[in-house]
């Protein structure tokens, strides 16, 4: 059976780093951690929370009446994979907001969604299931964040910017109004994207370049 779990809490898919940060800010919002599973089964704990088993043991764990989950993996398509086979097996994707983002009461936020510390979403914006908001990155007006996007910490898109599905942009990167950033594009850290940018490209610099598909 293993050890006796929080029925209420919620249980994350991933044990790295990300998964310390969606734990606390899951913590600061007033909701508890049940347990986790991991590609690395090994049993452990982060930050307190049992690490129970790989994600086989996700059936045992809603047999059991646990129903909320989170899925804190960075690599956008195996989010979206992980999150799609939680759904199907009934649970509910739960969202991870820090208590100090700040979120326009006109914006719409999807299902399994992180935002974490110090961001703000401003008005009419509206952020896809399973997407993250990753520490300090600001969201102007009316953009569109495609399902289980990333948007690096520190990063920026001015107003009315577009975000394909599974895109990622890089730590410090930003957008200029009213660009659309493609379908599984990848934005490097730090670079400015001052025009489209087409699905599945890889982009970096000031002004952001094409430097090949992404990897
Ligand atoms: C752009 C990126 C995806 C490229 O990764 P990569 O293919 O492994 O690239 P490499 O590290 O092999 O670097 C290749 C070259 O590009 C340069 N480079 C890497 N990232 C760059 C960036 N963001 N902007 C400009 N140049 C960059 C490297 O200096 C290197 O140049 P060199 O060949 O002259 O030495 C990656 O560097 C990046 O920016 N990732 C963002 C990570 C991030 O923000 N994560 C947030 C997690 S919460």
């Amino acid at each position: 059976m293993g050890p006796t779990l929080d029925i209420g809490g919620v249980v994350i898919i991933g044990g790295g780093g990300h998964a310390k940060v969606v734990i606390e800010s899951l913590r600061a919002s007033g909701q508890t951690v049940a347990a986790i599973v991991d590609a690395d089964p090994t049993p452990r704990a982060v930050l307190g929370v049992p690490v129970v088993g790989d994600d086989a043991k996700l059936a045992e764990l809603k047999g059991r009446g646990l129903s909320k989950l989170f899925v804190a993996i960075g690599d956008n398509r195996l989010r979206q994979v992980l999150g799609r086979k939680g759904r199907d097996m009934g649970f509910s994707l739960v969202n991870a907001i820090h208590p100090s983002a700040v979120i326009s009461p006109t914006a719409t936020i999807g299902e399994g969604v992180a935002i974490m510390a110090g961001v703000a979403i401003n008005a009419d914006s509206r952020v896809g299931d399973l997407a993250i908001v990753n520490t300090g990155a600001v969201v102007d007006h009316d953009c569109v964040l495609g399902a289980a996007c990333h948007l690096g910490p520190a990063s920026a898109l001015a107003g009315t910017v577009t975000m394909g599905e599974r895109a990622f942009l890089g730590v410090g990167a930003r957008a200029i109004p009213g660009v659309s950033i493609g379908t599984d594009t990848i934005v490097g850290a730090g670079g400015v994207v001052a025009r489209d940018l087409p699905d599945g490209v890889l982009a970096i610099g000031v002004p952001a370049k094409i430097k090949g598909d992404r990897r």
